[in-house]
């Protein structure tokens, strides 16, 4: 059984093709370059280049398997949260390849997707287990019982854990996307340097809060007169880092012991963090808890996780039909 992944939530056009197995036969991701000059994502933008993309790229999928489209069983797609236009862009294109090869159609979250992309590279996964996504616009704690069986147990109250590495990447003139920018120079300083806060860290609950951290931060860098050629522009951002790491660990944790959970997922474009990484494995490697995570590549948004979601979905013959529509409605 083969899938066709598409993905457009965003700013990454890709297809990908997986098998009842998660064996990856072709994941094929360009990155929209349009949006480097403006620090952001322009939605309007990133609709067109989606447009001029998705037919060459969903080729390229196929090409690269090696296969041809009638070996395809199904079409897998990101269907929300995300863009809107962009979003569109792959569900109309899934929708009229469904119907044209008469295949069943899935609607798949762009979350869930996340969270999936851990089975690609892992065959020892099992349920229960809690599952960390961190993304460019999501912070979710939650608890699955199965695949189709899941309860949030908290989420950030503001801002993403991903979103307050890029508004101070982008407050600090680092290149677009802020995360792997500050991640890699972070890893030159101090962590101990400076006292972020830590916000909500001690609070019963397990949601987050970023904006007051990363408002301290782009203060810091206001009355530092911070810029990239200072000599402390590593200190700081070792320090703005491990506030965020610190505090999505210590939440985490505690939701995976009040809940006597024994496996862990990390998810999410953030889940390419180094220290992120590192931390959980730590942990592992003293405690008796299993953890998981994706490599880099497969972190950032592609489409072979939509695929990989998408199994489960065939699997319980969840299908779509073609009233199918795109929705930037939050969280999973
Ligand atoms: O999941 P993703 O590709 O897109 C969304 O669904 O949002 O996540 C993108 C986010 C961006 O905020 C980016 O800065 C962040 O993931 N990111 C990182 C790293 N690599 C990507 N953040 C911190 N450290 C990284 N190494
Ligand atoms: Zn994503």
């Amino acid at each position: 059984m083969k899938i066709l992944g598409i993905e457009t939530s965003c700013d990454d056009t890709s297809a990908a093709i997986v098998n009842e197995k998660f064996h990856i036969y072709s994941n094929i991701i360009s990155s929209q370059k349009i949006h480097n000059k403006f620090g952001g994502v322009v939605p309007e933008l990133a609709s067109r280049e989606h447009i001029r993309g998705i037919l060459p790229i969903v080729k390229l999928a196929l090409s690269a398997a090696k296969l041809d489209l009638s070996e395809i069983d199904a079409i897998a797609v990101s269907v929300r949260p995300g863009l809107i236009g962009s979003l569109l862009v792959g569900v109309s294109f899934a929708k009229s390849l469904a119907y044209c090869l008469e295949k069943p159609l899935i609607s798949v979250n762009h979350i869930l997707g996340h969270i999936c992309a851990n089975f690609l590279e892992h065959r020892d996964i099992e349920f229960p287990f809690i599952s960390l996504i961190v993304s460019g616009g999501h912070t979710e704690l939650v608890k699955f019982q199965d695949i189709d069986n899941f309860e949030i147990l908290g989420r950030t109250v503001d801002d993403a854990a991903g979103e307050a590495f890029d508004k101070i990447g982008k407050i600090l003139n680092l290149p677009f996307p802020g995360g792997p920018e500050i991640d890699r120079i972070a890893k030159m300083g101090d962590k101990n340097s400076i006292k972020f806060p830590l916000p909500m860290i001690n609070k019963p609950n397990y949601d987050f809060s970023f904006s007051g951290l990363k408002t301290a931060a782009a203060l810091y860098i206001q009355k530092n007169n911070l810029n990239l050629n200072s000599r402390k522009i590593y200190d700081f951002a070792a320090s703005f880092q491990h506030a965020i790491v610190k505090v999505l660990f210590k939440k985490t944790i505690k939701a995976i012991q009040e809940n006597g959970i024994k496996t862990f997922l990390l998810a999410g474009g953030v889940a390419a963090n180094s220290k992120l990484r590192n931390i959980f494995e730590n942990y592992s490697n003293e405690h008796n808890l299993k953890v998981f995570f994706p490599t880099k590549k497969l972190c950032t948004d592609n489409a072979a996780m939509i695929a990989a979601a998408g199994i489960f979905k065939y699997q319980k013959k969840q299908f779509a039909d073609l009233k199918l529509n795109a929705s930037s409605q939050k969280g999973l």
